[in-house]
């Protein structure tokens, strides 16, 4: 008996959470299961999270999706994966078990490795072939840290005993077999994330390797975005089913949002803020403070490229107004409490929390509030809190248009911030650009599961996913240019509040 293959199955591994969704053929979202993990602060500045509790936590969202789509595998065509990216797990092929959690892309403890390897040749020393300049923000020092600091991990790495990857490679690992035989394996995206491949052959850097003193058998063979890694183990859900699709989860959502003309743009809104642009067939190094990075690669096609301007903080500084000030009892309320004042009250908030990155990558910078007068109340912290977002998008849009000589008609927006229409209207008003929302917001796992589908055949090409896309809502600019200029003017002064504040 043959079943028909009508579903894709992606599995979404973010910062806050781990999701399962399960798409049908015209990209729509059938059914999904989501758990959040804990995220683990040892120290100021430090960010962690369980490798066995991702792993745990994928699980029983896939089996949530399955028994929510009231389907079996038997059905389920291919699996893409996306995920977190920079997010760095070191653990032993022989036991399976990490050797230390998971150091999230947030993490800064890493600063030390930075200005070691900064010393000789500064920190755009590896840029031209890596794509960015030093910072704590990649996997490399990651890696070097948990090397030089978690006992006897150096002569066990050194033996050939452990391996490295980002939760994509950890979960597809686990996912075909882990100790009976799991397939190491990352795709072109993440790997351009680690700064150890080069950009132009999409493989690993010895010489970059040797001086970080990474031992290269710990690295996972790197292959496209798109074909069949491997299939799942015997002992799981997914028994046999193709796991065909990885993408990094902000390239997973620029597939998503069918950018696939060099110029077309998309930001996703999440625990922060990540607007790539398409540059086509060829890198282009910025001159403006962005990354350059690999979008996708659909199997032997050639690889296509995109500028990033990755924000740290812009989602989690909601969280951080409801858990840490207790301003607000959910982050929706915050869009009402900053809609009680028709202004930001003159309180500009930059959210310097892991330093600043795109475009400045100040690691010395910290976070502040200023402006404030006695007339001030938590409404106008709110609405700084909400515009913070709005003001760091221009600044990476402003770095954008400058690199690619573009001035971007329309921007494509995601993830959960794209709910609130006060912030998406002020971030049109800003930005002077069309802001425009597509009918299924996950993008992030639409991406990763037309990766995985294509790979099978169960869609043709990028066609498909042109053909799925439509426009939901979208928010045009409504404000006078004085306003908009004076506005920025300020914000650009307070970014310049929270500079060389580490000692
Ligand atoms: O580079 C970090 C990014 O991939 C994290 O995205 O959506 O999990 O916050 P998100």
């Amino acid at each position: 008996m043959t079943t028909e293959k009508k579903f894709i199955v992606a599995i979404d591994q973010g910062t806050t959470s781990s999701r399962t969704i399960i798409f049908n053929h015209a990209g729509e979202n059938v059914a999904s299961g989501q758990l959040e993990h804990e995220q683990i602060f040892p120290h100021a500045g430090w960010v962690e999270h369980s490798p066995a509790e991702i792993w745990d936590n994928v699980r029983q969202t896939v089996g949530i999706a399955l028994a929510d789509a009231q389907i079996n595998r038997h059905e389920v065509a291919a699996v893409g994966i996306t995920n977190q990216r920079e997010t760095t797990i070191i653990w032993d092929k022989n036991t399976g078990e990490a050797v230390y959690n998971a150091i999230v892309w947030q993490d800064t403890r890493s600063q030390d490795l930075v200005d070691r390897l900064a010393a000789d040749g500064g920190p755009d020393r590896f840029r031209p072939i890596v794509g960015e300049t030093l910072s704590t923000y990649a996997s490399i020092t990651k890696i070097m840290w948990i090397l030089e600091n978690v006992e006897g991990v150096r002569e066990r790495a050194e033996a050939g005993d452990l391996l490295f990857g980002n939760p994509d490679t950890w979960l597809l690992w686990n996912m075909t077999g882990g100790v009976k035989g799991g397939v190491h394996v990352t795709d072109v995206t993440n790997a351009s994330r680690t700064m150890l491949m080069d950009l132009k052959t999409l493989e690993w850097r010895e010489d970059i390797c040797e001086i970080a003193g990474i031992p290269m058998s710990m690295l996972p063979e790197i292959k496209s975005s798109s074909e069949v890694y491997g299939y799942g183990r015997k002992e799981g859900l997914l028994i046999d089913t193709p796991i065909a699709g990885i993408l990094g989860d902000q390239q997973a959502a620029t597939f998503g949002q069918a950018c696939f003309q060099p110029g077309m743009a998309k930001n996703t809104y999440g625990t922060g803020c990540f607007m790539l642009m398409n540059t086509g067939t060829e890198p282009q190094m910025s001159e403006n403070g962005l990354i350059t990075t690999v979008c996708y690669r659909i199997g032997d096609q050639a690889p296509v490229y995109a500028l990033e301007g990755s924000i740290a903080v812009t989602g989690s500084l909601i969280q951080w107004l409801r858990d840490n000030l207790e301003i607000v009892p959910t982050s929706p309320d915050v869009e009402a409490l900053a809609a009680s004042v028709d202004s930001n009250g003159g309180v500009y908030f930059v959210p310097a929390f892991s330093g600043l990155f795109a475009p400045h990558w100040r690691g010395d910078a910290r976070g502040a509030i200023v402006g404030m007068t006695r007339y001030n109340t938590k409404a106008h912290i709110a609405r700084a809190a909400l515009e913070a977002t709005a003001f760091q998008t221009r600044e990476v849009l402003d770095a954008m248009e400058a690199d690619s000589g573009v001035k971007l008609e329309e921007l494509r927006v995601d993830g959960g911030m794209t709910a609130n229409n006060l912030l998406m209207q002020f971030q049109a008003d800003v930005l002077d650009t069309r802001v425009v929302l597509p009918e299924v917001a996950e993008t992030t796992a639409l991406g990763a599961a037309y990766a995985a589908g294509i790979a099978v055949g169960f869609w043709e090409g990028e066609q498909d996913v042109i053909d799925n896309w439509n426009e939901a809502k979208r928010w045009t600019p409504e404000m006078d240019a004085a306003e908009r200029e004076r506005l920025v003017r300020q914000w650009k002064k307070a970014v310049t509040k929270t500079l060389d504040w580490v000692d």
